[in-house]
């Protein structure tokens, strides 16, 4: 690939909810996205993730009541413009999608001296979150859509998963084929938050508290 493939598929990257058609997903593919998941850097090479693929319908009605559930609990903590916002809002594709990809941090794998975790205990997950990364650029590339679902309470997946207590759920992955992918953010279509500007977050020298 280019490096204008790349920043094309980085561009191209979107959260998906609504666009999925269900359809299969060819073995391969599958696993060459989760190669590329398992391909990411991680702190001391501990590659902290698992990857737990899940297509019952029975698990994922499950995991949905739950989603939705705490939904309403969010929904709830809402007022005025932002609750008739968000109500207009989607946030998850898991019966829509073709697969459920859980990934899940364990803290313990190839400890106990992870080397360059010491000053930071955050390192491992931050891996997980590149490996989920790469995953969904690599799904975006092969044509497939991803929606990240964090609307879960971690003990309830641990249980629904048979996940021991030590692991945790980082993240429900929606994946699958879509119609299409969306140019716009869905948040930022809905009218919910609009992307701020680099020039907003680049700092030079020192970090700039007037522009926060
Ligand atoms: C850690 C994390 C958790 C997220 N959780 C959810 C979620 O529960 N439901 C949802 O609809 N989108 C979720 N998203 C997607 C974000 O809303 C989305 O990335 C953001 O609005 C930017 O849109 P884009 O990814 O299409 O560029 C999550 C994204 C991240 C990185």
């Amino acid at each position: 690939m280019t490096s204008a493939g790349l920043y094309d598929v980085i561009g191209r990257r979107r959260d998906v909810r609504a666009e999925f058609t269900g359809d299969p997903v060819d073995p391969a593919v599958l696993n060459r996205i989760l190669e590329a998941a398992h391909t990411a850097p991680s702190v001391g090479m501990s590659q902290p993730w698992d990857f737990v693929l899940i297509s019952d319908r029975d698990t994922r009605a499950a995991f949905h009541a739950h989603v939705m559930a705490e939904r309403r609990v969010f929904a709830e903590s809402l007022t005025g413009e932002r609750a008739e916002t968000f109500d207009t809002i989607k946030i998850e594709g898991i019966l829509d999608s073709t697969i459920g990809i859980v990934v899940t941090y364990d803290h313990l794998r190839a400890g106990p001296a992870v080397l360059g975790r010491h000053t930071n205990s955050d390192a491992g997950l931050y891996s997980v979150c590149l490996a989920i990364e790469n995953l969904w650029l690599a799904a975006t590339a092969e044509g497939l859509g991803v929606g990240w679902v964090s609307f879960f309470r971690e003990p309830f997946l641990q249980e629904l998963l048979d996940i021991p207590p030590a692991i945790r759920p980082i993240a429900w992955l929606c994946v699958g084929p879509v119609t299409s992918l969306q140019h716009t953010p869905d948040l930022q279509r809905h009218g919910w938050r609009c992307p701020a500007p680099l020039s907003s977050v680049v700092h030079y020298e020192h970090y700039d508290s007037t522009r926060s």
